[in-house]
């Protein structure tokens, strides 16, 4: 059980425990106050006392665990939680009023995942949009173990399985996906899907395209190519995905100089942080807009 609250809230071993003790005495400090808040007011224990008390605790608990928070060096999480139990009972309001509809986006990605952690941490106090599946053809994946950590369903899928378009995008549908993202996904996305789905799954690639795409341009390869090339930009493209490679309408672009001392890898960094920068605000925004709240 320890473990699980570790990895659901990110924390080490001994910040849980400090948590754990800000829960507690937090809780004890806010039970107590409230009790002397309603002596000092001479009513009866009633019926009505109890419901002032309740009503009492619930507005002193998030004041009582932020005091103790602050000694034990967990203001920052409780910040954070409290603000999630907030827009979560917004969120709540908002879908019982309809107004705004839940966007689900399911991740494509074969490696690390950075990119895909970088979205999860932008989407992760949204209440309109839901990372709500990753899927890999890589059982290893990186990816897959940040999708655990986050609490996200995966799926681990085989290329046969991607081909088989009827059946693959009647899961998508019944995991009710509205867009997909790929973000290093290395398989080519078969027709059907990219017609099920249309101008509605994104790709991010790491050159500026039409240049450096196609076939085979993927990871390093890219980078390696541009260097060779000898231009003195790169950059990023995020883009709609078609039937072909890298080739669907280009959403936006962002560009980093090319130095005379980078290499491969100093150039994969520079794009790498690009993508970590733009490609989560350039998500939301396409999704926003096709689905407006
Ligand atoms: C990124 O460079 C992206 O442009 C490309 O694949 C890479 C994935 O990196 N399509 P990561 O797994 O998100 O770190």
């Amino acid at each position: 059980m320890f473990k699980k609250l570790q990895d659901k809230w990110k924390v080490n071993g001994l910040n849980l425990l400090l948590i754990l003790f800000t829960f507690a005495i937090g809780g004890s400090l806010c039970g107590y106050a409230g009790r002397k808040i309603l002596i000092w007011t001479n009513l009866e224990k009633n019926l009505l006392w109890f419901i002032l008390y309740i009503i009492l605790i619930t507005i002193l608990w998030p004041v009582c665990v932020l005091l103790v928070s602050y000694p034990f060096g967990q203001f920052a999480f409780f910040k954070r939680y409290l603000q999630r139990i907030w827009n979560r009972m917004k969120g709540k309001k908002n879908q019982t009023n309809n107004r705004v509809p839940l966007i689900r986006i399911a991740i494509f990605a074969s490696g690390a995942g950075s990119n895909a952690e970088k979205i999860i941490g932008h989407f992760n106090s949204s209440n309109s949009v839901k990372v709500a599946l990753i899927i890999s053809n890589r059982p290893k994946a990186g990816v897959l173990q940040i999708a655990r950590n986050n609490n996200i369903e995966t799926d681990v899928i085989t290329s046969q399985q991607l081909q088989d378009s009827d059946t693959f995008i009647a899961s998508l549908k019944a995991h009710k996906i509205d867009f997909l993202i790929l973000a290093g996904f290395l398989l080519k996305i078969p027709p059907a899907l990219v017609q099920a789905y249309p101008k509605k799954i994104i790709n991010i690639h790491p050159a500026l395209l039409p240049a450096y795409g196609g076939k085979g341009m993927y990871g390093m390869h890219v980078h390696e190519a541009v260097i060779a090339s000898g231009d003195k930009q790169s950059g990023i493209s995020i883009h709609y995905v078609d039937e072909l490679y890298d080739h669907g309408e280009i959403i936006f672009q962002a560009t980093c100089d090319i130095l005379p001392k980078d290499n491969p890898q100093s150039l994969a960094e520079k794009v790498h942080q690009l993508e970590h920068a733009h490609y989560p605000a350039i998500i939301e925004a396409v999704v926003k807009k096709q689905n407006p709240g």
